[in-house]
């Protein structure tokens, strides 16, 4: 089977949160089980390392309408363990200066891409039998797909596949865009149009075959308005196409044994190495204050987010004080909303010995948490999948998470005798504390606590189930030819 996995962000070549790291993976791991893969997604002139980007492949050009004019798109390739990668080149929508996102021309460079991923593959020799397309800014693909394509002799068999990653993105604009920037002909607007706006993921949940999500409890919470920023409505009208699959993290990237970012390694049968990188841990943040006592047996939560109120820090900053109270440690890395990074910042002035901020994000010192501190946090009020209670696991950090999502579908609580983390069920501050509160008292049961960081890492979140229940999917589509 072939498959085209178009993306906006993929590691190693642009990311800016989760999607990019299972654009990295997922095709990786489709590839190990037998199939063709390709991703596709623009050429970024500010996160592409040099290094790479000296290796890609021109292979043609061609032009895209774009409304009344005509947009240059070039396309390069490169190839990455296996997987093809395309990169759409035009330097009028993808050399900017801050960022992959956030500018005021987003809809039009995203309606560019999508329309260019199509008109690609009728000038290259790659034919997929599937397009999966990501989120909203590839959304438009399986619109235009719908419109302009799908009787195409060489696309014509294509199938369509949509993944939501977080429904709280989804490229709504106003109806005013639809001839003028999209070239959606006036005639076909009811397939965008929702709540008298121009709405891409609705576009795309409307025409695409089928609607994956990245966790099994997502795909249901996302039914429910609470959750589903409007789309809820759409959504239930078209159940019988959409299912969630827990995502997978990347086992090699993420691997205690053989991470060169980490101080020291370990593994299931050797863990001496995860003390070794608590203790340089925290004396990298300033927390050790002095070397020789042995202050590494107070717990340390660690935190690695977007500091934004649906990640639950309105929760945290409720209770942060009984949070250190509790005796623990905490190693915070984000960046965010300024008042989040003003309190943490606050905080660290407030317990100097006990708390530490670093604003922004550095993905080496993110591996140094994920393997020095004892627990992870993640009380986040939705999630979509998470990936880093998966990657905590992997280093032996025991994660506390909200049951929401991916969170609810990956973590399982200990009152369980399986149990691999703490969990609590309802958004309140209280709630949150009560679960910390248990996971200190487990910590200081030596032997207990060290049965759990086995469980912990012994839990399986590579992508060899999920891999195989994409491939399902795409199979189960292609028997409809
Ligand atoms: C989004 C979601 C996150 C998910 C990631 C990858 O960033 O917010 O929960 O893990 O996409 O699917």
């Amino acid at each position: 089977m072939k498959i085209l996995y178009a993306a906006s962000e993929a590691q190693p070549f642009a990311a800016s949160g989760g999607l990019a790291d299972v654009a990295g993976s997922l095709p990786k791991a489709l590839v190990k089980e037998g199939h063709e893969c390709a991703v596709v997604m623009p050429l970024y002139k500010n996160t592409i390392k040099p290094e790479y980007r000296e290796k890609f492949i021109f292979l043609t050009n061609f032009n895209i309408p774009v409304g009344w004019r005509t947009q240059y798109c070039g396309v390069f390739t490169y190839e990455l363990d296996g997987v093809k990668y395309y990169f759409l080149d035009n330097e009028y929508y993808f050399m900017r200066d801050f960022g992959i996102y956030g500018y005021y021309d987003d809809a039009e460079r995203y309606a560019f891409f999508s329309r260019a991923v199509l008109e690609m593959l009728t000038r290259i020799d790659y034919q997929p039998d599937i397009i999966n397309s990501n989120d909203w800014q590839c959304a438009l693909i399986p619109v235009y797909f719908q419109i302009y394509y799908k009787y195409n002799h060489l696309l014509r068999n294509i199938r369509n596949v949509f993944t939501i990653h977080n429904i709280a993105y989804q490229g709504q604009y106003g109806l005013n865009l639809l001839e003028e920037i999209l070239s959606i002909p006036r005639h076909m607007k009811n397939i965008v149009e929702y709540d008298s706006d121009c709405n891409f993921m609705k576009g795309a949940i409307e025409v695409a075959d089928k609607v994956t999500t990245v966790s099994p409890t997502y795909a249901l919470e996302i039914l429910d308005p609470w959750f589903a920023h409007g789309l809820d409505r759409i959504l239930k009208t078209k159940k019988y196409k959409t299912c969630g699959f827990l995502n997978g993290i990347d086992y090699d990237m993420y691997n205690p044994q053989t991470d060169k970012d980490i101080p020291a390694k370990f593994s299931l049968k050797s863990k001496a190495g995860k003390k070794a990188c608590k203790a340089a841990l925290l004396e990298e943040v300033g927390l050790l204050k002095s070397p020789d006592s042995d202050q590494t047996d107070e717990p340390v939560i660690g935190i690695i987010s977007r500091l934004v109120d649906h990640k639950g820090f309105d929760l945290v900053k409720e209770v942060f004080d009984g949070i250190v109270q509790k005796g623990c440690k905490v190693v915070i890395l984000g960046s965010g909303d300024t008042h989040y990074e003003k309190f943490f910042t606050d905080m660290h002035y407030r317990y100097p010995d006990k708390v530490s901020f670093t604003c922004g994000y550095i993905p080496a010192l993110a591996k140094r948490i994920y393997a020095g501190a004892d627990m992870f946090l993640m009380p986040s009020k939705s999630e979509p999948c998470g990936l880093a209670q998966m990657i905590s696991l992997r280093y032996g950090t025991v994660p506390i998470v909200r049951a929401t999502g991916g969170l609810k579908d990956s973590i399982v609580d200990c009152g369980d005798e399986n149990g691999t983390g703490f969990t609590f069920l309802t958004y309140n501050a209280g709630d949150m504390l009560n679960a910390i509160e248990r996971a200190c008292n487990a910590y200081h049961d030596k032997k207990a606590w060290s049965n759990l960081v086995t469980r912990a890492m012994k839990a399986d979140f590579s992508w060899s189930v999920s891999a195989k229940l994409y491939i399902g999917l795409y199979e189960e589509l292609l028997s409809w030819n």
